[in-house]
């Protein structure tokens, strides 16, 4: 499927544990160009204490990415983001960092610590909603929390958080609980964006094209672009309703 959308990766060089090196970075691009994705955003880790590129480091990057992306095809579109590991400092860090937010949107990619409390996450979903920041929660199939409670999900979604898995997830890298899960997920229509995650060439590669074609099977073309591009559109396009593509 051309035209697809990587809403979380980690290709921009140097920043985090995704590309090491300028030619990696290039390499992955093209590999994301070759799967059919047009559109990707960046999301370089931001967690105190372990990953913290400066601004300006972040820019720098971005800058000579968005150069190589234009190298490769003219219709290869890339956007900056970051993925906000969510600490007792998240919303200082939010504040300090919304340039970061993802495509200049009022969405931002938060990730928990694994073991994260229902609580904690709904504290820190309400406190964002109340500066009119939507939360699109990363990798949501990782935390026992949410994968244990469908319902504690599905007020996460009400509330106005977006709800975001890894393709692999879905296709079964990360074994079979989790694939159910996020099947369970699909099929009850809660899943808003799939991202690849993507952190090197040869462990974490892209994978959106074998995710497209699998959810194209089992679920169909329209539902397919749904969350594969029309979802990741309404952030790229900054129309700001949180609840629009619902
Ligand atoms: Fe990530």
């Amino acid at each position: 499927m051309i035209g697809l959308y990587d809403i979380h990766c980690h290709i921009l060089p140097g920043l985090d544990d995704g590309a090491r090196t300028t030619e990696e970075s290039i390499d992955l691009l093209k590999m994301e160009y070759r799967q059919g994705v047009r559109h990707i955003i960046f999301t370089p880790h931001f967690r105190q204490g372990m990953f913290e590129a400066t601004k300006e480091d972040i820019e720098r990057a971005f800058l000579n990415a968005k150069k190589n992306a234009e190298k490769i095809a003219g219709d290869l579109n890339v956007y900056l983001g970051c993925e906000f590991y969510v600490d007792s400092h998240i919303i200082e860090n939010l504040e300090n960092r919304k340039k970061f937010f993802l495509a200049n949107s009022n969405y931002a990619l938060i990730e928990f610590r694994i073991d994260v409390s229902e609580d904690e996450v709904r504290n820190v979903v309400c406190n964002m909603l109340s500066y009119n920041w939507i939360p699109v929660l990363a990798h949501v199939e990782r935390y026992n929390c949410i994968r244990k409670n469908m319902s504690f999900l599905i007020d996460l979604s009400e509330l106005g958080a977006k709800i975001s898995v890894n393709a692999g997830s879905i296709m079964g890298k990360n074994g079979i609980i989790v694939k159910k899960f996020c099947n369970k997920l699909i099929k009850n229509r809660l899943l808003d964006l799939i991202g690849s995650d993507a952190h090197g060439q040869k462990t974490r590669k892209p994978n959106l094209d074998l995710c497209a074609s699998y959810l194209e099977k089992k679920y169909g073309v329209f539902y397919t672009k749904k969350l594969m591009i029309k979802n990741p559109q309404i952030i790229t396009e900054g129309r700001l309703n949180s609840n629009e593509e619902k």
